[in-house]
């Protein structure tokens, strides 16, 4: 194939894209039950089990497709069972389609999985929970973790098409849900002043945040597919202390509300470098739909930990690489910046339990 011929082949909704394309995927949005049709016969389904249990008429519609089932969580990031899971794929071939049917957990395994069987097959992701929706399907990203480092190992690797089923959420818990509005926060805050004061005014029915949610992250996506351009790294505000408080709770607390967590660090760190504006950091933090508690539970949970565990984990986050920490933080909304932390900085707020 030419160059050229193959440059047109891997555009978008191209028949012969190459999988893993860093593409927009195709959206699909309706019911489960009825766009299963669409499912090529040799589509593997990796399937959250407690999905599958909460949704029978899901289960039943795989009937006649390969499922094979998974137990989400931080768990199933790791290599052990990816290992596990392609043991159980000798002789699928790479035609085939995979489907990462499930939250960001199992989106993120399977996403790994598709990228190395065969050197890469077709993905489709089906997000089951609304942080899935909102963030962890779309840009390609998936990971797995190493010992207690979050995504120490992972790829780039687009799906072709990603069905959104409204139905699925009708089954997350209150707590659940606020972990998606959280990442999904997480966008409006830093990339859009006008949603951020649009969606403080009045709280977006879930649908809707999910919507804009996914369209201001694909514009991100868009700008920086691969995050070398210093446009992508927007999306880990919140995430350097997100995932150090994933990992030293050993995974007890989940992603969304470390995630919802670490962007009260961030605008800690934020205010005590001059980056932020006090009146910043408290507009945001009162928009935030974490709840009241946040700051106590913050407090607790830094009180488990020391320093000297929080560094290592800081230095073997991706973010923390090479120059000392580096920390996305918030001059308005809408408006971000990188900038330096020195230990002075964070170790201080660490120890006092991150006093509002
Ligand atoms: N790749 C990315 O760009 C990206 C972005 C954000 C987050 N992430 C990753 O996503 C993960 C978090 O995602 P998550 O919170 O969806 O995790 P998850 O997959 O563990 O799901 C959370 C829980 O919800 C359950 N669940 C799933 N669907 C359900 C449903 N419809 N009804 C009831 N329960 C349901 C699961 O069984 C699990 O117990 C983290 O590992 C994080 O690092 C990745
Ligand atoms: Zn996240």
């Amino acid at each position: 194939m030419s160059a050229v011929r193959e440059r047109a082949s891997t555009r978008r909704g191209g028949p012969e894209a190459l999988p893993g394309a860093l593409e927009p995927a195709r959206e699909r949005r309706g019911d489960f039950t009825r766009l299963v049709r669409a499912l090529p016969g040799d589509a593997v389904v990796f399937a959250d089990a407690r999905v599958l249990r909460l949704h029978p008429r899901v289960a039943s519609a795989l009937s006649r497709h390969r499922v094979l089932r998974v137990t989400a969580g931080e768990a199933l990031k790791s290599l052990s069972s990816l290992e596990r899971l392609a043991r159980q794929l000798a002789g699928v071939p790479r035609s085939a389609t995979f489907v990462a049917l499930g939250g960001g957990t199992v989106g993120d395994a399977i996403t790994v999985l598709a990228h190395l069987h065969k050197r890469g097959v077709r993905l489709l992701h089906v997000p089951t929970t609304m942080l899935a929706a909102v963030d962890s399907s779309v840009g390609g990203k998936g990971a797995v973790n190493v010992g207690d480092v979050k995504n120490a190992l992972g790829v780039f690797h687009g799906a072709a098409e990603t069905w959104l089923c409204p139905d699925f959420f009708g089954t997350l818990s209150e707590a659940q849900r606020r972990e998606g509005r959280l990442e999904a926060w997480k966008m409006a805050v830093t990339l859009d002043a006008e949603t951020f004061r649009r969606w403080s005014r009045r709280a977006p029915a879930d649908e809707v945040l999910v919507r804009e949610a996914r369209a201001m992250k694909e514009q991100v996506v868009a700008a920086d597919p691969f995050e070398t351009k210093g446009v992508r790294v927007v999306l880990n505000f919140g995430h350097t202390f997100g995932h150090v408080l994933e990992s030293t709770s050993a995974y007890r607390v989940r992603h969304g509300e470390a995630v919802g967590l670490g962007m009260l660090c961030a605008l800690d760190v934020g205010v005590a470098l001059g980056v932020t504006p006090p009146a910043v950091a408290r507009a945001v933090e009162s928009a935030l739909p974490q709840g009241d508690g946040a700051r106590a539970r913050l407090a607790h949970l830094a009180a488990r930990r020391d320093v000297a565990t929080v560094r290592r984990l800081l230095a073997a986050d991706k973010k923390g690489a090479g120059r000392g920490l580096r920390m996305v933080l918030l001059r308005a909304p809408g408006e971000w910046t990188v900038a330096e932390v020195p230990e002075s900085v964070w170790a201080p707020l660490w120890r006092g339990g991150w006093p509002a």
